[in-house]
């Protein structure tokens, strides 16, 4: 496993990605909804960078079954409680790797009548994208390997790793 990232780059990161969206959302209503578990560690440091007033909200999405359809297989299983009618909602998760995911939960949100849904992530890992998609904002692109801590998991292990990590193919400890 090698770093990629380091704690104080990263909080670097953050502070940068809290000025751009304080910028970009000056005099709107914000809501912030994070995506558990991934997104949680990010989200908790980027509200902190976000200067306005802003609501928070949760929810898990689940991938199941290996279908090859875009959006087809996501599942959201615990909704937005507040109303995000009238809102500017900004998405926060930790990763968009194929984006299907996000895509399924934007549409989710955009069938709901928010004034606009924009994606943050914290990862932006291009290479398999499937989604016509990207973030709106995003702290590090990465272009393949499989990328661990800082909330992100391989089978819900390194979540709470302070640095952002890649599990390198071939050693044995998995290559997706
Ligand atoms: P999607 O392929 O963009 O829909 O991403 C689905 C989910 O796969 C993400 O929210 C992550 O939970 C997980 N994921 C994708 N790539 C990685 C990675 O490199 N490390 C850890 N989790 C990943
Ligand atoms: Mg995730």
């Amino acid at each position: 496993m090698k770093v990629l990232f380091n704690a104080g780059e990263i909080a670097r990161k953050v502070k940068e990605l809290g000025d751009e969206i304080t910028a970009a959302y000056e005099g709107c209503n914000l809501y912030i909804i994070g995506i558990l578990k991934g997104g949680f560690i990010f989200m908790s440091d980027l509200v902190r960078q976000v200067r306005m007033p802003v609501r928070i909200g949760f929810v898990r999405l689940s991938s199941y079954g290996n279908s090859d359809s875009p959006q087809g297989n996501v599942r959201i299983l615990d909704d937005v409680e507040d109303a995000v009618q009238g809102r500017h909602v900004l998405i926060v998760d930790d990763i968009m790797d194929t984006g299907q995911s996000l895509l399924a939960f934007k549409k989710h949100l955009e069938s709901k009548g928010p004034i606009s849904v924009k994606i943050c992530t914290m990862i932006n890992k291009t290479q398999r994208r499937i989604a016509p998609m990207e973030p709106d904002f995003y702290g590090f692109q990465v272009s393949e390997g499989f990328i661990v801590g800082y909330g992100l998991d391989y089978a819900e292990d390194y979540r709470a790793l302070p640095e952002i990590c890649i599990i390198e193919p071939g050693n044995g400890e998995g290559n997706a």
